[in-house]
């Protein structure tokens, strides 16, 4: 999560909602919507909380679950709300542990995705498999790369084929994984981001980051490995989704503006179609954090209303304006029946909650 993170480990837990037998009222849908546990809120980073709360109301709202949280939910007609803490492998489980136990009492409401340490692939498939068969989770959400290493520099891309067990979990058991954005590290953004740290985060270094590792798993042919994987993203597709004419356009690359690293691969990109196919296939978006109206139609028009769904991104995002734009911009953009797929009926579907 942008603010949550750890530094040798990245994980991820997350509280979500259903409200899936009443179809009356509102019924939103929300996803990564943030929770963690006091004793990571010192991983808190350097994302502004939304405009209306101090950084003390954040953390407060961060940690919370059944209080201001459902408050607000109730008051937005939210179902689904999440959250979501980073922390070590160690921690994974017990933050998995935890966050069932916190949200077992309003299953109505709030669902999970799996905090897990991405460190070993197959510890990974295996906590997986444990919160979503014993706990009832709905998936995972990774934080971006894992970093590892002496140096803390060694980073880990799942689109390696090492990570293929891991994959072949997520298939096997039938659930969605969330692509969060993380704080990067220091490495990174002071080679990148000195001259312009305010660049750093929401702005531009997550979506740059993220899109980097999304990228790399469709030009590595995960999904071509993994033909039923489903993997979700944030924020309007970190930017993906915008770009698409000109990501499809470098599957060739011509010979002669190859880079030296680009050489090392003579044959070009391993996959077997382009980035846009997988759209149509594997990856869905949200538009967590991301309340643009036109680039909402363009990218309905680009990959389809059926692979985009609403999010807010709370607490970082406040609930009243996604649930203000959802509920009165939207219905001059979408008919009924397409904002209701929007809403909830994709996400349904996409998490399982049907089932
Ligand atoms: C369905 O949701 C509406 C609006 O939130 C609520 O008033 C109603 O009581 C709910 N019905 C059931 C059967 O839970
Ligand atoms: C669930 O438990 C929490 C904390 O104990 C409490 O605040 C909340 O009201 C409970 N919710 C329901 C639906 O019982
Ligand atoms: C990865 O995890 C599996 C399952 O817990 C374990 O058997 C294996 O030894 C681990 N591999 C490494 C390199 O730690
Ligand atoms: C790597 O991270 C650990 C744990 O936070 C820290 O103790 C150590 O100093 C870091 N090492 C480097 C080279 O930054
Ligand atoms: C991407 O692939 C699809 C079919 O897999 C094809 O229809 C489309 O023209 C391709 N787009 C570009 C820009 O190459």
């Amino acid at each position: 999560m942008r603010q949550v993170f750890s530094i040798f480990l990245v994980v991820c837990a997350t509280a979500v909602t259903s409200r899936k037998w009443n179809n009356t009222g509102r019924g939103l849908i929300a996803f990564e919507e943030a929770w963690t546990v006091p004793g990571l809120l010192i991983q808190v980073g350097n994302t502004p909380p939304a405009e209306d709360q101090t950084l003390a109301e954040l953390e407060a709202n961060l940690l919370d679950v059944h209080n201001q949280r459902l408050t607000q939910m109730d008051q937005n007609g939210i179902d689904f709300g999440f959250s979501d803490p980073a922390t070590a492998e160690a921690l994974a489980t017990s933050v998995n542990d935890v966050l069932a136990a916190t949200i077992s009492n309003n299953t109505m409401r709030f669902g999970a995705f799996a905090a897990l340490s991405m460190h070993n692939a197959t510890q990974a498939a295996q906590e997986l498999k444990r919160t979503v068969t014993e706990l009832g989770f709905v998936g995972a959400l990774l934080n971006d790369y894992q970093q590892s290493g002496q140096d803390n520099a060694t980073l880990l891309y799942y689109d390696q084929p090492e990570y293929d067990v891991f994959w072949q979990m997520v298939v096997d058991l039938d659930v969605p994984v969330y692509m969060h954005p993380r704080v990067g590290i220091d490495l990174l953004t002071n080679l990148e981001y000195q001259q312009a740290v305010w660049l750093i985060g929401p702005g531009q270094e997550f979506a740059v980051t993220l899109s980097n590792h999304i990228l790399g798993i469709c030009t590595n042919g995960v999904f071509d490995r993994f033909p039923t994987l489903k993997l979700i993203v944030g924020h309007l597709g970190e930017r993906i989704t915008s770009d698409l004419f000109r990501i499809d356009e470098q599957k060739e690359i011509d010979p002669d503006f190859r880079t030296e690293l680009q050489r090392q691969r003579p044959a070009g990109m391993p996959m077997k179609l382009n980035v846009s196919s997988y759209w149509q296939t594997n990856l869905f978006e949200t538009t967590s954090g991301n309340f643009a109206t036109p680039l909402l139609k363009f990218h309905i028009d680009t990959i389809g209303l059926d692979r985009i769904m609403f999010s807010i991104d709370y607490p970082y995002v406040s609930i009243p304006e996604g649930a203000q734009w959802i509920d009165e911009t939207l219905p001059d953009v979408l008919s009924p029946t397409d904002l209701l797929k929007l809403k909830r009926e994709t996400a349904i579907q996409v998490l399982g909650l049907d089932k």
